[in-house]
């Protein structure tokens, strides 16, 4: 089963001010594949991962189940919150501080009707599998890590057995070893259990070391996506080349084209997103998106 998002719209609004966060995004997220979300902040990969994992609710589109490759919709709206589970990107302020770990990992399984005894059982089997000792489920979040915390979280993600994880900057937080242990982590649990990955980064070493497939969004909308090789190897979108030329994007918090950006994003100046690359003749990606190979999709029309 596939989690589709098909023609996904959020607008925000909010003291009378329209936000279009998302404007007409279509996903496959398959079992046992990672497929990597990647753009600048505020593009909308927060919000489009939000809906992915039913956290938050569409203005448009549609969110479904379906067989691969074209089956038939298994019900509209069956995304419950056993199949699809979410990792944030801050891991400690994702556990309550008033919790023992342990109640954090199996608050899952609670939906599940599992015994105490059961749960007592899954709850070590998953933080050992996640490299952390037993002792880690009797502690409260402010006396781990937040590498030991982030284990945690994908701990809690994995033990109901969700089909999806849907993972936000999942190590933007932590340092580069720590970084780098987590992402294999990652890769030898999707190898055990064939959980597919929805995996939000702005750090392209992650993209390259986990990914399958990569979206890259620009202001709301996918203006490139395709087999991980074919995007980071022929990126064919001039925005893409930036994002990959720019490695390493140092804060991601920083849009990459600087103070002028910003304020012309605030002054809704770019609400119909032309290109972000001064040079490039192509001016507008409303023409939507083309296929360049396959499964190789850009929304310009000059690199088309
Ligand atoms: N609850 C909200 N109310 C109003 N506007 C919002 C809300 N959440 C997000 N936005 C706006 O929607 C747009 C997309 O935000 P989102 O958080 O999805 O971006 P992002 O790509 O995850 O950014 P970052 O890389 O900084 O995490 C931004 O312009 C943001 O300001
Ligand atoms: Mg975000």
């Amino acid at each position: 089963m596939d989690l589709v998002l098909d023609d996904i719209g959020v607008v925000y609004r909010r003291g009378g001010y329209e936000t279009r966060a998302v404007r007409g995004v279509s996903l496959h997220i398959r079992k046992g594949e990672t497929l990597a979300i990647v753009g600048e902040s505020g593009s909308g990969k927060t919000t489009i991962a939000k809906v992915a994992a039913g956290l938050q609710k569409a203005t448009s589109g549609s969110l479904a189940w379906r067989s691969t490759p074209y089956g038939a919709p298994e019900g509209a709206r069956g995304t419950g919150s056993r199949r699809v589970q979410m990792v944030f990107q801050h891991p400690v302020q994702s556990l309550d501080p008033l919790w023992r770990i342990r109640r954090a990992v199996q608050e899952p399984l609670w939906h599940g009707g599992a015994s105490r005894r059961e749960a007592d059982a899954r709850a070590a089997e998953l933080i050992t599998q996640v490299g952390l000792d037993p002792s880690v489920l009797d502690r409260y979040p402010r006396q781990i890590s937040g590498g030991q915390a982030q284990r945690v979280a994908i701990a809690r993600a994995l033990i109901a057995k969700p089909e999806i994880v849907i993972l936000d900057e999942p190590t933007a937080s932590l340092d580069q070893t720590v970084r780098a242990r987590i992402l294999t982590l990652l890769a030898e649990l999707q190898a055990g259990t064939g959980v597919g990955y929805l995996m939000i980064t702005h750090d392209i070493s992650s993209v390259r070391r986990l990914a399958t497939r990569i979206a890259v969004m620009y202001h709301g909308l996918i203006v490139e996506s395709g087999p991980a090789s074919a995007v980071l190897d022929a990126p064919r979108h001039p925005y893409t080349r930036a994002l990959i030329a720019a490695v390493p994007i140092a804060d991601p918090r920083v849009p990459w084209n600087g103070a002028e950006h910003v304020a012309r994003h605030r002054a809704g100046i770019l609400a119909q997103a032309p290109c972000p690359v001064e040079s490039s003749p192509c001016r507008d990606h409303g023409t939507g998106l083309h296929q360049v190979g396959s499964e190789h999709l850009v929304a310009c029309t000059a690199a088309a």
